[in-house]
C-alpha cells in the first residue's frame, strides 16, 4: 500500500497515494483539470500541455497528467498564468488544425476565450482525406498529434504497430511504414484508434460517407466494392522474390 502524500490544491488540503499524478489527485477532490492528449487507458506523454498547472517554487508550468505529487506541494490549477497558457495553446491549435469535429476542444475555446485569429499567418495542414480501406478514413487535417491512436495500436492495447509518427517538425503526421495503404500494413481493423481519436481525424467510413450526403445504397456499394477488392488483393499469391 503506497504511503499518502500531503499537498494543497487551490488552497485545499489533499492526501493522495504516492505515485499519483497531479491530475488524479485534483480529480479525487473534485478539481477538474482540462486535458486533450490524455486518455484514461493510454500512457500519458504530456504532449498537448493543456493540463498545465502552477506549482509553487517551480520555474515553469507543470503538466498535471504526467507530473507526480510530492510532499508539501502547493498547486494552483486555474491561476491567471495557467489560464493564459491554456488560452495560447488553444489559439495555436485552432489556428492550424480543423477542430470542427472536436466538440470538447471547441468548448475549451469558449471557456478560455481563445482568439485563434491572433495568428492570422498560421499555416494549416490540409492533406486529402485518405480512403484506402473499407472500414475507416483518415483525415489528418483534423489531427492534433495527440498520439492516442499510435499508442492503442501498440503497447497500450493491440500490439499491431500499424501506424506511427512520420515526418519531422511542421510535416510531422501519423502515417504507416513506408506510407503503405492500411490494407498492406499489420492493421487488423480493430477500431480502437477510432475510439480514442478526440477530433474525428479517424472515422468509420460509413459515418463519413453519410456526412458527405451519400445514400445508403451508394454507401453499401462503395464500402462493399472496396472490401471485395481488398479480399481479392490479399488472397493473391505474393510475387516471387519478396513482399509488396
Ligand atoms: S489521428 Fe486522432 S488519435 Fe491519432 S494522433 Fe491524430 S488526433 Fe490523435
Ligand atoms: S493532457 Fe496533459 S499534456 Fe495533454
Amino acid at each position: 500500500m503506497p504511503e499518502d502524500i500531503h499537498l494543497k490544491i487551490n488552497g485545499q488540503a489533499v492526501s493522495a497515494p504516492a505515485g499519483s499524478t497531479i491530475l488524479k489527485a485534483a480529480s479525487s477532490v473534485g478539481v477538474e483539470i482540462p486535458t486533450i492528449c490524455y486518455h484514461d487507458y493510454c500512457t500519458s506523454n504530456g504532449l498537448c500541455r493543456i493540463c498545465v498547472v502552477e506549482v509553487s517554487g517551480a520555474r515553469t508550468l507543470t503538466p498535471a497528467c504526467v507530473a507526480k505529487v510530492n510532499e508539501g506541494m502547493e498547486i494552483q490549477t486555474d491561476s491567471p498564468r495557467v489560464r493564459r497558457a491554456r488560452k495560447t495553446i488553444l489559439e495555436m491549435l485552432a489556428a492550424s488544425v480543423d477542430l470542427s469535429d472536436a466538440p470538447d476542444i471547441q468548448a475549451m475555446l469558449v471557456e478560455y476565450q481563445a482568439q485563434p485569429d491572433r495568428y492570422p499567418d498560421a499555416q494549416t495542414r490540409s492533406p486529402e482525406v485518405i480512403q484506402d480501406n473499407p472500414m475507416y478514413i483518415r483525415d489528418y487535417a483534423k489531427c492534433i498529434l495527440c498520439w492516442r491512436c499510435v499508442q492503442v495500436c501498440a503497447e497500450d492495447a493491440q500490439f499491431t504497430y500499424a501506424i506511427n509518427f512520420s515526418g519531422r517538425g511542421y510535416r510531422t503526421q501519423i502515417g504507416t511504414f513506408f506510407n503503405r495503404p492500411i490494407p498492406e500494413t499489420t492493421c487488423v481493423f480493430c477500431g480502437q484508434c477510432i475510439g480514442v481519436c478526440p477530433t474525428g481525424a479517424l472515422k468509420p467510413k460509413k459515418q463519413w460517407l453519410m456526412e458527405q450526403g451519400q445514400t445508403t445504397d451508394e454507401i453499401m456499394r462503395l464500402t462493399r466494392s472496396q472490401r471485395r477488392a481488398k479480399t481479392k488483393k490479399t488472397t493473391q499469391p505474393a510475387p516471387e522474390g519478396g513482399a509488396a
